[in-house]
């Protein structure tokens, strides 16, 4: 994967950052509550793989948790380094970093952890099942990994893939692609769940980002709900949440509990 094509997520997070309030970080740090069935996160060790924005590390370190948050991409851990001077200036209980998911020696430097949260990062990697691989192997006996993957549509996914090389390749085939999406992306999801009375952010970003995130988003892999709980299950794992979005396109989210101590 040359640079040129690859998505610089650390720029969106920028502008992201900017519009970042209370009301978002409370979302995240429910978001993070409910899917892994606990209240709090005090004492326990979390790694948040792939952090973008750092909004996840934030959320978890309000929870309780010592956090380590690393990035592929050098912006995206300096935004995660300005939210961590913005709440936590100076705190011993969470590091960033930069670094690869696949580099297997800085994985392996990181020891392991009581919950390992990896959000719609592996898809993007390039190698996500040596992704997937990589996460689990820091969760500690008993601990929890949270991932989430982009979800297999078959023809449709070859389309997005299509529709995000594209939008990497120049600011005129960006410009058509947000143009044509986003009355479909933007637009009609607006207009359903102000249909339904919620003018709430689930997982605490915008709508605008998610769609920029999204079109941009590449390299990019795809996978079936019942091969990636497969995968992980053969890893020693058992599923304990796993909220999938049926045949639309966007993330499946999985909550594995580790089984076995000796992988
Ligand atoms: C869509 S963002 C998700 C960010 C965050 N986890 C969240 O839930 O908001 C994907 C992130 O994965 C990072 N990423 C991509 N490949 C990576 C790799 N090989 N190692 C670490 N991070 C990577 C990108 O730089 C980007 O910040």
């Amino acid at each position: 994967m040359s640079e040129a094509t690859r998505f610089a997520f650390g720029k969106n997070w920028r502008r992201f950052l900017n519009h970042l309030d209370e009301e978002r970080i409370r979302t995240a740090e429910q978001s993070l509550r409910n899917m892994l069935g606990l209240d709090d996160l005090s004492g326990r060790g979390f790694l948040d793989a792939g952090c973008g924005s750092g909004l996840f590390s934030l959320a978890a370190r309000r929870l309780g948790a010592n956090v380590y948050s690393f990035d592929y991409d050098a912006e995206s851990a300096a935004c995660t380094i300005e939210l961590k001077r913005r709440y936590f200036p100076g705190d011993g209980n969470w590091t960033v970093a930069q670094g690869d998911v696949l580099d297997g020696a800085f994985i392996e430097s990181l020891g392991r952890f009581d919950v390992v949260y990896s959000w719609g990062v592996l898809h993007h990697t390039g190698r996500m099942w040596d992704g997937v691989e990589a996460v689990a192997s820091c969760v500690e006996p008993d601990g929890h990994l949270f991932i989430a993957l982009y979800n297999h549509q078959g023809w449709i996914s070859a389309y997005w893939s299509w529709v995000k090389r594209a939008y990497n390749r120049g600011a005129l085939f960006r410009a058509a692609a947000v143009t044509f999406h986003s009355p479909y992306l933007v637009g009609l999801r607006l207009a359903v769940r102000w249909g339904r009375g919620d003018f709430s952010l689930k997982r605490g970003m915008s709508l605008w980002h998610d769609l920029l995130d999204w079109l941009g988003g590449f390299p990019f892999e795809t996978a079936k709900p019942k091969d990636v709980v497969a995968f992980v299950r053969a890893r020693g794992f058992a599923e304990t949440r796993v909220v999938t979005c049926g045949r639309r396109h966007g993330c499946n989210e999985f909550v594995f509990r580790r089984e076995d101590a000796h992988h």
